[in-house]
């Protein structure tokens, strides 16, 4: 099992951080058997095992349920669990509520939470009170309307500077790392180099110090489309497409089951019942 620490010491090896979203008991499983340095259960979950538009209608108690059965299949794999959306905006008293529930009700090791501003205030809060955060700049999905779509950030002088700035700011807070999205290479490059948490690059270049990708995306698993910035290794959707109608055709044609999925019974029995 990773901690903050031994992540911090795999930055400054150089080491390579590997993260990937799971949502359930098989993908943790399957995660934690390839090897990653981290899970995050995401509140990507809303768009790509919910089926809903966005992340925001995302609740505590559906990353609760998710995220229980995640570290009930990666056990030994440090697991990061999302807040979502105005779980922590309403008031410091119902942020911590909430992150306690998170925590203690799934066994996560830590929250992560997306933005600056006053989330930098509850960053500090979050950590005081014993709960390692993870922060998330760059492309904040749960702000998606705020931002004007999902779109690259820090584009210009400005807004580069001011992403550059927040990423201190979290730090300082206590951030035990920082997911940075959809923020161009050389920015993200310049933000890891700064900073002495590690920083989990999406669609942030080959310069962070870990890269994180969601599970569906990388699997080509009920998505038809990915994001530029993903890299689809296999295709779930045209491996389990055929596999459901092979079951379908064989079932309408008898081939299936044949004797060896059934189960028989002694012959006098038979004969007594058939009469
Ligand atoms: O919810 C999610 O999957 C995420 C990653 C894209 C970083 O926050
Ligand atoms: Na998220």
């Amino acid at each position: 099992m990773k901690t903050s620490t031994s992540l911090k010491e795999m930055k400054q090896r150089h080491e390579a951080i590997t993260m990937i979203t799971a949502y359930d008991y098989p993908s943790a499983k399957q995660a934690e058997n390839a090897g990653v340095d981290m899970i995050l259960v995401g509140d990507s979950l809303g768009m790509v095992v919910l089926g809903y538009d966005s992340t925001v209608p995302v609740t505590v108690d559906d990353m609760i349920h998710h995220g229980k059965a995640v570290v009930r299949g990666a056990k030994q794999t440090f697991v990061v669990i999302d807040m979502p959306f105005m779980s922590y905006h309403i008031s410091p008293e119902e942020t911590m509520k909430q992150a306690k529930r998170m925590i203690q009700e799934t066994g996560a090791q830590a929250i992560k939470v997306e933005g600056a501003k006053e989330v930098i205030t509850t960053i500090g809060k979050l950590t005081n009170a014993g709960i390692p955060v993870v922060a998330h700049l760059g492309l904040t999905p749960q702000s998606v309307q705020v931002l004007g779509g999902y779109r690259v950030q820090g584009k210009d002088k400005e807004a580069a500077q001011q992403l550059i700035d927040e990423a201190l700011a979290v730090q300082a807070s206590g951030a035990i790392s920082l997911v940075l999205e959809c923020v161009p290479a050389p920015l993200a490059k310049l933000i890891a180099s700064r900073l002495d948490i590690p920083v989990i690059g999406i669609g942030a270049g080959e310069h962070c110090d870990g890269q994180v990708l969601v599970y569906h995306d990388v699997l080509q698993y009920g998505v038809e489309r990915v994001p530029k910035f993903a890299k689809i290794y296999t295709n779930m959707n045209d491996v389990v497409h055929s596999a459901l109608q092979q079951f379908v055709a064989e079932v309408k044609t008898k081939q299936f089951p044949t004797p060896s999925h059934s189960f028989t019974m002694k012959e006098e029995v038979i004969s007594e019942l058939y009469g």
